[in-house]
C-alpha cells in the first residue's frame, strides 16, 4: 500500500493579520510514510500541521486529502470545503499536541471514547471495548478511571496517543509530542511512536528530537521562515545538507 499519495499540499499560505507565517509550502505525504518536520522555533511548523487538519484555515493554496480537495482555487476564487467535509477529514488525521490537550473533566476512558462516539457515531460498548484495548497497548489499563491531573506527563501523552488511535486514523499529526515531558519520560513516548511507525501508520511529526528523526524518518522536511527549504532522506538532511540555511541549523543543534 505504501506509495500512494495520501496528502498533497501545494503553495500553502497562512497569514495572521499582516504576519505571513506560511509563504508557499508544498509537501506530499504517501500512505505509510513517516515524515518529520524540523526547523527553528517560529518557522511555521505548528501552523503548517494545524492547517493540514484545519485547526487553522489556510489563506491560500491547495490541500488534497485522499484526492479530495479540502481547499484550493475554484472558479477563480479561494475555496474551503464545507465544515462537514473538513470535520470528516479531520477525524482521519487527529493531532497529538505538546501540551496533551486532554479533557480535564473527563476520565482517561472518557477522553478516548469521546471522538469515536461523538464524531464517528460508534456504539458506546464498541467504543469502550476498543478504548480498553488501545489503553492496554499503551500500558494504561490500570488508569482508565483516572483524571488527567492524576497522571504523569508521559501517561497523559499516551492517553492522547490512544485517543488519536481510537479514531482509526489515516495519519496522525504530532506537534512536538515530547517537548513538555521530563527527560526520563521522553524515551517511552518515542518508543510508542516508533511502534506506530513499525506497524505501518502514516505519521507527520514535528520534533526537536533529531536522533529520533534520523532513525525513524522516511523523509525529513526542513522549514525556515515559512518555507520548506530542503526535503530529503535523513542521511541527506543530517549528514549532507545541500542548503546553507539547513547546514547552519544542523551545526547549531549539534553544538
Ligand atoms: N494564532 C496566531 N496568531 C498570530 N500569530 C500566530 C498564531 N499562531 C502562530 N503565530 C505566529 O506564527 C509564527 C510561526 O509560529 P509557529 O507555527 O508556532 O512556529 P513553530 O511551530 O515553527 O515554532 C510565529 O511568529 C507565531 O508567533
Ligand atoms: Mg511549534
Amino acid at each position: 500500500m505504501t506509495g500512494q499519495p495520501l496528502l498533497r499540499i501545494e503553495e500553502l499560505h497562512k497569514s495572521f493579520g499582516a504576519l505571513n507565517v506560511l509563504k508557499g509550502v508544498s509537501l506530499s505525504v504517501r500512505l505509510g510514510e513517516v515524515a518529520f518536520l524540523i526547523g527553528p522555533s517560529g518557522s511555521g511548523k505548528s501552523t503548517l500541521v494545524r492547517c493540514i487538519n484545519f485547526l487553522e484555515t489556510p489563506t491560500a493554496g491547495t490541500i488534497k486529502f485522499e484526492g479530495e480537495t479540502l481547499c484550493g482555487m475554484r472558479n477563480g476564487a479561494f475555496y474551503v470545503a464545507p465544515e462537514k467535509k473538513l470535520r470528516a477529514a479531520r477525524s482521519h488525521m487527529p493531532m497529538v499536541f505538546q501540551q496533551f490537550n486532554l479533557f480535564a473533566h473527563k476520565t482517561v476512558l472518557q477522553n478516548v471514547i469521546e471522538g469515536p462516539i461523538q464524531i464517528k457515531g460508534s456504539r458506546r460498548e464498541e467504543a469502550i471495548a476498543d478504548a480498553m484495548r488501545l489503553l492496554g497497548d499503551v500500558g494504561l489499563r490500570e488508569k482508565v478511571d483516572y483524571y488527567p491531573d492524576q497522571l504523569s506527563g508521559g501517561q497523559k501523552q499516551r492517553v492522547a496517543i490512544a485517543r488519536a488511535l481510537a479514531m482509526h486514523p489515516k495519519v496522525i499529526l504530532f506537534d512536538e509530542p515530547t517537548s513538555a515531558l521530563d527527560p526520563e519520560l521522553v524515551t517511552g513516548i518515542l518508543d510508542t511512536i516508533r511502534g506506530l511507525a513499525n506497524k505501518g501508520m502514516t505519521l507527520i511529526i514535528v520534533t526537536h528530537e533529531m536522533g529520533f528523526a534520523r532513525k525513524l524518518a522516511d523523509v525529513v522536511h526542513f522549514m525556515a521562515d515559512g518555507h520548506i527549504i530542503e526535503s530529503g532522506p535523513p542521511d541527506q538532511i543530517f549528514d549532507r545538507p545541500e542548503s546553507p540555511r539547513l547546514s547552519s541549523f544542523i551545526r547549531s543543534i549539534l553544538r
